[in-house]
């Protein structure tokens, strides 16, 4: 007979058993090991306590991952956090079973559990990499990092930076993240917005430059919700990609800049302003100018500035062919306060507005909430998609494609930049297409990450 002691003994045997292969694979990861954990960062002002976040490698941004393009990424992800987790490459042209997305690509990755990612980056450019399950917690902790990938041949500049803009929901008293992930008021309007902005974890980032200096800004938009409006001051500036990709031309920054959530910008700037004086990164609030980047400047990199720059070189099969016979779709987006929903498909159930406001759900794709058992369209590979979307709600959306670029065609019937992730505003109406070169089960999605929690996501296949 077995008895209580016994069988105690034996069900901590069990649990033992059970976790080594967790203990086994984290002494001996295939690969380099990335290991979400949480950490203690000084984020506030240094009068405030250090807040508790969730980090790669326990550091905020996570490591920045650096390649040539072609080369091969492999990661051990290790999950040290107190819930199921998964990492998505945000903008990378990648083998499917490599993106990251629980239910769709792969099964979450359990706390004490690992997943090897192991991929080729094809393009060069500004890439991002982050947590994609219960992204509106896990992103809004910390869990994102920058993923570069450099061109054979580098630019004509003096140096580059990376800088992830983000907001932080803080609590003003103890500066820790606001845990009240699921607000109902943030998913029915503009998304989790942060009290506290700053750039690669840090406030008050301020980088030493020399008058004439030409500098590559890499700009990534990590932040749930907020659309950062972005200008420069003693700079002269231009776009030279959006959303990793080259522009054929260089775009001189004249006005503002807008970078909603899941984007990026890369920007070549001259430091115009003299030596004693402090050029900016300057981000646009309700019509004021306040400082994103300080950039003092002492002493001069050259004596005369250069000239324009030259496009980056374009990656490669990015031709978007096939227009004329392109399969067509539209994607009817609609809800949240101020919209225009009375009733969706909820689980297979149609419910009222009401009733969608007592489940949290607030926003629909073509009358229905969140993910359906089959996709949006189905192709095979190498058809080319277009794609209508119609914003009839009251908030702008930031619409992002896993695994394929688009461009957006113009009201002339023009191309517009490749670009990941598509900014709409209330009331618009815009067409995208793209070739599915890429096979597999693609995520669609609005990169507010509230508004994806409660409706916001749809896929696409290609066979
Ligand atoms: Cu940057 Cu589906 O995510
Ligand atoms: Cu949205």
């Amino acid at each position: 007979m077995t008895t209580r002691r016994e069988f105690l003994e034996q069900g901590a045997a069990t649990i033992a058993a059970l976790a080594v292969p967790a203990l086994a694979r984290a002494a001996t990861p295939r690969f380099a090991e990335l290991k979400a954990r949480p950490a203690r960062v000084q984020l506030a002002p240094p009068t405030y306590p250090k807040t508790e976040i969730w980090g790669y490698d326990g550091a905020m941004p996570g490591p920045e991952l650096r390649m040539a393009q072609g080369a091969r990424i492999q990661r051990s992800f290790l999950n040290e956090l107190p819930q199921a987790s998964s990492v998505h490459w945000h903008g990378i042209r990648i083998d499917n079973a490599m993106d990251g997305v629980p239910g769709l690509t792969q099964p979450a990755v359990e706390p004490g559990q690992g997943f090897d990612y192991d991929f080729v980056v094809p393009d060069a450019g500004t890439y991002w990499y982050h947590a994609h399950n219960r992204s509106t917690e896990q992103v809004a902790r910390g869990l994102y990092g920058a993923l570069i990938v450099e061109e054979p041949e580098a630019p004509d500049i003096d140096r580059e930076e990376v800088l992830i803009l983000d907001d932080w929901l803080l609590d003003p008293e103890t500066a820790q993240i606001d845990p009240d992930f699921t607000s109902r008021h943030d998913r029915s309007h503009a998304g989790r917005r942060g009290n506290f902005i700053a750039t690669n974890g840090r406030f008050d980032l301020s980088l030493d430059v020399k008058q004439n200096e030409r500098l590559r800004l890499r700009l990534i938009n990590a932040a749930n919700a907020r659309i950062f409006v972005l200008s420069i001051f003693g700079m002269e500036g231009w776009t030279v990609a959006l959303d990793g990709m080259p522009l054929s031309e260089p775009k001189p920054v004249s006005e503002v800049l807008i970078i909603g959530p899941g984007q990026r910008a890369d920007l070549i700037v001259d430091v115009t302003a003299a030596s004693g004086e402090t050029a900016h990164l300057v981000r646009v609030e309700d019509q004021e100018g306040v400082s994103q980047v300080a950039f003092p400047v002492s002493g001069r990199a050259a004596a005369a500035r250069r000239g324009s720059p030259h496009p980056l070189p374009p990656n490669p099969r990015m031709d978007i062919s096939g227009m004329e016979k392109a399969v067509t779709a539209r994607l009817n987006m609609q809800g949240g306060a101020m919209g225009t929903l009375d009733a969706a498909t909820l689980d297979g159930e149609r419910k009222s507005f009401r009733q969608l406001v007592e489940a949290n759900q607030f926003w629909s794709f073509n009358g229905t909430i969140g993910m359906t058992d089959t996709p949006l369209v189905s192709v095979p590979v190498g058809e080319t998609i277009k794609l209508e979307i119609y914003n009839d709600t009251s908030f702008p959306h930031a619409m992002h494609l896993h695994g394929m670029h688009f461009r957006e065609v113009t009201k002339d019937a023009a191309l517009g930049p490749f670009r990941d992730t598509l900014l709409m505003f209330g009331g618009e109406t815009r067409t995208i297409a793209f070739v599915a070169d890429n096979p597999g089960k693609w995520l669609f999605h609005c990169h507010m990450l509230s508004h994806a929690a409660s409706g916001m996501m749809t896929w696409l296949e290609v066979t």
